[in-house]
């Protein structure tokens, strides 16, 4: 390879470069991590190589230096670390991986990318570098910007494929991120979290051997953030820990079909990708046309795991998410109070009820639509009708917003619309609107009858959102819209792409989901969205670009939610993960238990009130507001794990607020034994260790429920620091720990918050 001088060009520095400008170097500097390109010339043309990516030095001509050996070489030849890693050339060699492979209307498969411009910009602190690639040969142009936003410790990349000929070029893979990193390391550990129904955020750790490509997706095409999360980190050299470790980051943001790996060569390179699955063939991309690859979000930490998830939920919340720093309210969901049996006295009961429990909105989830032989009585039909089930609700949605407007509460209303029923007035008049195979039985979901609407078709969409819009219209003071989506592709064909284009189907449905979301939020902005997905299946970045929320779980067992919401906390913002206290099913666990992990959330309530006793409800009523008193630091504040339920029999974790005046602990007690009363003393983190903290345990039991049966706790203070006592610096409290008791009942809990005074 022919190197020419090197120059450090910033991008701070105000000018825009445009090629040719050969060895020229470029970073993105966050306040921790940096990314270090050069641009120099390979095999006859101009590309762009990712140097590092790691902990931010000041003297980037000093990384640079120390760049491994520019390429990594194996038994199949070498590889060079290109930012953008393609199957074609690279660099002079064969790539038989990478992110992106194609095939021209002659049968060529490779690609051989020419960089033809490289544009910085730095604008409001915010850092953007935009690389503009052309095929040699091929019309084939690409773009690839890699973005920093001022402030944050995540980059984010995305890639748009322009076909600039008249033939049409198919995508075989079609990944957003795809780099190549030579020797970071010799031992790597991919974490990732897999799920199914009821089961989300289950995390699994695999060693990446040498020769190894691990690799995580899904292939729902609707609910994919089951199976596996759209997510993972990647555990540089030793194994991490919350604390330490170099670690990588990955979320895609996309709702669709997926798939991310890391594939480690022979000589320790390793490449991370991270895309679109288009599982169901080529993606055909016709001549004049171009097609955006779904954002890639990827964070570096050098102080493991928990620096990851810090970075991930900041920039949710001030840069990603819709109104990321508006604080959430409190609601009583009635789904797992009444399902579907439900009258407009039975939810005015309900709503009364949940006065008396102090939340700040009333949310009907599903069952309130559909007319005649199609009124959504039970789930074997009226999906995709939306229009009032007269039988149940005479006055119509804006009867029940104004029963909870009298009592103070908001209002807000369960759809599901991607989804119908064979069952409907819709797909009885348009049968050509569900995805479905020419020559095959259609396969039909839960009910038996239900089928998955095909938003490949604009006219779909348009009906569709026809009948929301009016929905959402007819009730003025509208505050919240849960969007649900409970089916998988049953049936791999789109009516309405044609037979040349049968594989776009998995990109285009997601893009008509996005479409329609996008309609609500620009014509509702200050709706609140919940993204829901029979439970967890849109807990992803793609749904939170439009969303405030995600339903985390149908799974609403407290001991199951401590798992729930540890996976979930990976990666999403507390102030995003819907979690509600509801009767049990199941399992018994104490009403203090179910709230004290539903506060660790967005607290709400999904029951028939009146089914709790009334200690309850008055542990129930106290919970609520002092989550409403401290939401800011819960739903705000930065996230500290601390001990982990995959290696106690207790968890804990807390939330700090960004003076780092006010935290809240959580520490949950799962299968404690005989004698064990007291825990190793908790280090807290996160705090100032100059200042000085007072303590308050919250939710405590009401004095009646000293002796209960299920939990037998003595009326002592459960942590030596008690309320009342003298306060004591942050530092002692890391480092020495606070020393607190848990009981051996099973699911035995305590929440603490800790102030700072002056
Ligand atoms: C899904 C959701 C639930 C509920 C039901 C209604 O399962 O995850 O919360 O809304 O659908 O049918």
């Amino acid at each position: 390879m022919k190197m020419k001088k090197s120059v450090i060009v910033s991008v701070f520095a105000a000018a825009s470069l445009a090629f040719p400008a050969y060895s020229e170097v470029y970073r993105l500097v966050s306040g921790k991590s940096m990314m270090l390109f050069e641009t120099a010339e390979a095999a006859g043309a101009p590309r762009l190589f990712l140097r590092q990516f790691g902990a931010r030095v000041e003297d980037a001509q000093s990384a640079l230096r120390l760049a491994w050996n520019r390429e990594s070489s194996s038994s199949l030849g070498m590889e060079a670390p290109l930012a953008y890693s393609v199957l074609g050339d690279s660099a002079g060699n064969l790539n038989r991986f990478g992110g992106l492979a194609v095939e021209f209307a002659d049968g060529c498969r490779t690609l051989d990318l020419a960089v033809t411009g490289v544009e910085n910009r730095s604008t409001g602190g915010n850092q953007e570098l935009v690389v503009s690639y052309a095929d040699r040969h091929y019309p084939l142009q690409v773009v690839q910007t890699f973005r920093l936003r001022k402030g944050s410790e995540v980059f984010e990349t995305s890639v748009t494929i322009r076909n600039t000929g008249r033939d049409a070029v198919r995508l075989r893979t079609m990944d957003s991120l795809a780099v190549f990193l030579p020797l970071v390391g010799d031992r790597f550990r991919l974490q990732s979290a897999a799920a199914q129904w009821a089961s989300e955020g289950q995390l699994g750790t695999s060693e990446i051997v040498r020769g190894q490509t691990v690799s995580i997706g899904s292939r729902s095409g609707v609910r994919d953030a089951w199976m596996n999360n759209p997510s993972f980190m990647l555990e540089i050299g030793a194994p991490a820990t919350e604390t330490d470790g170099e670690v990588i980051g990955v979320a895609l943001a996309w709702t669709g079909a997926w798939h991310a790996g890391v594939r480690r060569s022979q000589t320790d390179s390793i490449e991370i990708c991270a895309g679109v699955d288009n599982f169901a063939g080529d993606y055909v991309l016709d001549g004049g046309r171009s097609i955006d690859l779904p954002t890639a979000l990827f964070s570096h930490s050098t102080e493991g795991r928990g620096e990851i998830s810090r970075a991930f939920h900041r920039f949710a919340r001030l840069h990603w998410l819709p109104a990321g720093t508006k604080e959430r309210p409190t609601l009583l969901n009635n789904w797992e109070g009444t399902y579907m049996a439900f009258t407009e006295p039975l939810l005015n009961e309900i709503m009364d009820g949940a006065v008396k429990a102090g939340v700040e909105m009333f949310v009907l989830d599903d069952g309130w639509f559909g007319r005649g032989e199609f009124a959504r009585d039970d789930d074997h039909r009226g999906l995709g009708d939306w229009c009032i089930n007269e039988k149940k609700l005479p006055h119509g949605l804006v009867g029940v917003a104004n029963e909870a407007a009298k009592r103070g509460l908001r209002f807000g209303f369960w759809v599901e619309p991607e989804m119908a029923n064979t069952r409907s007035e819709l797909v009885t008049a348009h049968p050509e609107w569900v995805l479905r195979e020419k020559n095959r039985e259609l396969r039909q979901g839960r009910g038996g009858t239900q089928v998955v609407l095909d938003f490949t078709n604009p006219d779909v969409r348009d009906a569709i959102w026809k009948q929301l819009d009016a929905a959402y219209a007819s009730v003025p003071s509208l505050a919240y819209v849960k969007w649900d989506a409970n089916a998988d592709f049953m049936n791999l064909g789109s009516p309405y792409l044609d037979a040349a284009h049968q594989g776009n189907l998995v990109y285009e449905y997601t893009m008509g989901y996005y479409d329609v979301l996008n309609r609500q939020r620009t014509k509702y902005p200050k709706v609140d969205l919940q993204a829901c997905a029979s439970g967890g299946g849109h807990m992803d970045y793609g749904s939170l670009r439009y969303a405030d929320e995600f339903w985390t779980s149908d799974d609403t067992d407290a001991r199951e939610r401590v798992m729930i919401q540890w996976g979930a906390s990976q990666f999403y913002p507390a102030c995003a993960m819907a979690s509600h206290v509801t009767i049990c099913w199941g399992r018994k666990t104490p009403m203090k238990f179910r709230c004290d992990v539903a506060s660790s959330g967005r607290l709400g309530l999904e029951m028939q009130p009146k089914k709790m006793t009334a200690d309850e409800l008055a542990l129930v009523k106290n919970a609520l507001a002092e989550y409403r008193r401290l939401r800011p630091v819960i739903q705000q504040g930065d996230l500290y794990r601390l001990v982990s339920p995959y290696e106690r029999d207790y968890a804990s974790l807390m939330y700090v607020d960004e003076a780092k005046r006010n935290a809240v602990v959580f520490v949950y007690g799962l299968s404690r034994r005989m004698q064990q009363n007291y825990v190793p003393p908790l280090h807290l983190q996160g705090l100032d260790p100059a200042k000085k903290y007072r303590l308050r345990e919250l939710n405590t039991w009401p004095k009646s429920w000293a002796h209960s049966k299920l939990l037998k706790r003595p009326d002592a203070y459960r942590a030596e620091m008690a309320d009342g006592v003298a306060p004591v610096s942050g530092e002692a409290l890391m480092k020495f720990g606070l020393p607190i008791w848990l009981g051996t009942d099973d699911y035995d809990s305590a929440v603490f918050e800790l102030f700072c005074e002056d």
